[in-house]
Order: structure tokens, then sequence, then C-alpha cells
């Protein structure tokens, strides 16, 4: 595990209460992930999980990865059904199951995206939703490879996967910088 990560994001936890809110789920998780019932759900990077929650109640059988212990407790306080919180390091992380729809929400790593390509069933949703390389973002970003360029989501899913929807669009405005983001949602074929 990333010992600097993790410390990184237990401490953010720690210090930024309005992390810890509960936020609606994220726009494409509530328009494509309607049905659950016996189905299973894979959530990377979930945090304090409102992707994770909105799932579970909707009949999802969810794995919630984070490598921030902080977040985690928050999630598993939060609700006591659906919700299966795994504490790691998805630098490492070897995925065994399969899922009917993946969520990776505000958590950047492409190389995660081709790996779990294929815990994906077919016929089942990913959606990505995260920040764009844009000049007018408040926050600039130290590390550039943490940003998407426009349209690149499109790109990552070309092959294999039906494009639902695509949108590019300013961040909602609890988060703490005006940033521009992107998301997508695909259906694997
Ligand atoms: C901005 S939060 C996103 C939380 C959630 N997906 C959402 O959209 O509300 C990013 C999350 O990534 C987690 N994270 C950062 N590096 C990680 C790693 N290497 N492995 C697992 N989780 C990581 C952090 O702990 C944090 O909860």
């Amino acid at each position: 595990m990333s010992i600097k990560d993790k410390e990184k994001w237990d401490k953010k936890y720690n210090q930024i209460p309005t992390l810890l809110e509960p936020r609606e789920a994220t726009l494409f998780v509530k328009k494509y992930a309607t049905v659950g019932g016996g189905l299973k759900a894979l959530d990377l990077a979930c945090g304090v999980g409102r992707n994770s929650i909105y799932l579970a109640n909707r009949g999802f059988s969810v794995d919630s990865i984070d490598i921030s212990k902080e977040a985690l407790d928050i999630l598993n306080s939060r609700i006591n059904f659906g919700v299966n919180t795994i504490e790691a390091d998805l630098d490492d992380y070897i995925f065994k199951d399969r899922y009917n729809i993946i969520v990776k929400c505000n958590y950047l790593d492409r190389g995660l995206i081709e790996r779990t390509k294929s815990s994906l069933e077919l016929g089942g949703v990913y959606i990505v939703e995260t920040y764009l390389d844009d000049k007018d973002n408040e926050k600039k970003e130290s590390n550039p490879n943490f940003l998407l360029k426009k349209g690149e989501l499109k790109q990552i899913f070309k092959d294999g996967f039906e494009i639902l929807e695509y949108n590019e669009f300013t961040n909602e405005s609890f988060e703490s910088y005006r940033m521009k983001k992107a998301a997508i949602a695909v259906r694997k074929i």
C-alpha cells in the first residue's frame, strides 16, 4: 500500500469536514444505474461513498474500494447493507470478481481503467467522471497527468464499448474550486 497516499487522504478527510458531507450520487450513476436487484457494482476510490450508497439503495451489491480508512469508516457508518468496503491501494489491487456496473469518479488513473475493463460483464455499464485540463480551472493541478484531455474518455472507450452519453461541463457548486469536468457512460458490447 502506498503509505504516502494513504496518509495524505486520511489527513484530508480529517481536516476538511466538507469532504465528509453526504452528497448526491453523480448524474450518470443516477441515470444509468437504475435497476440493480442481484447485480454487482464496483465503486473505485469511493471516498465516503455517495455513489456506493446510491447503488446499494437500488439493490446493487457494491464493492467499494478506497485507500483511506477514515473515508471507509464514514461510509460504513452511513449504510449497513449492500456495501462491502475494501481498504486497498488501487495501484496494485487485483480484481477477481466481475461487475454489472463500474464507477470511477473524481479519481484519474488511466491504467486502472484499462485493468478493470475486463472486470465488466458484457452489457455492463462503466461510468467515469473526473477533471478536465482547462485554462479556466481555478485550481492548477501540479501533475497534468491527473487531468483528462478534452474528448479523451471517448478515445479510452472507443473499442468494445458503446457510448451511451458523454458530457463536458463545469463542476458542482459544492466543490472547493471551479473546474471543468468530463463524464462518460458506456456499455460493454
Ligand atoms: C476526490 S476523492 C473521490 C471520492 C468519490 N469517488 C467521489 O466522487 O465522491 C478521491 C479518493 O481517492 C482515494 N484514493 C487516492 N489514491 C488512492 C489509491 N492509490 N488507492 C485507492 N484509493 C485512493 C482517496 O482516498 C479519495 O477517497
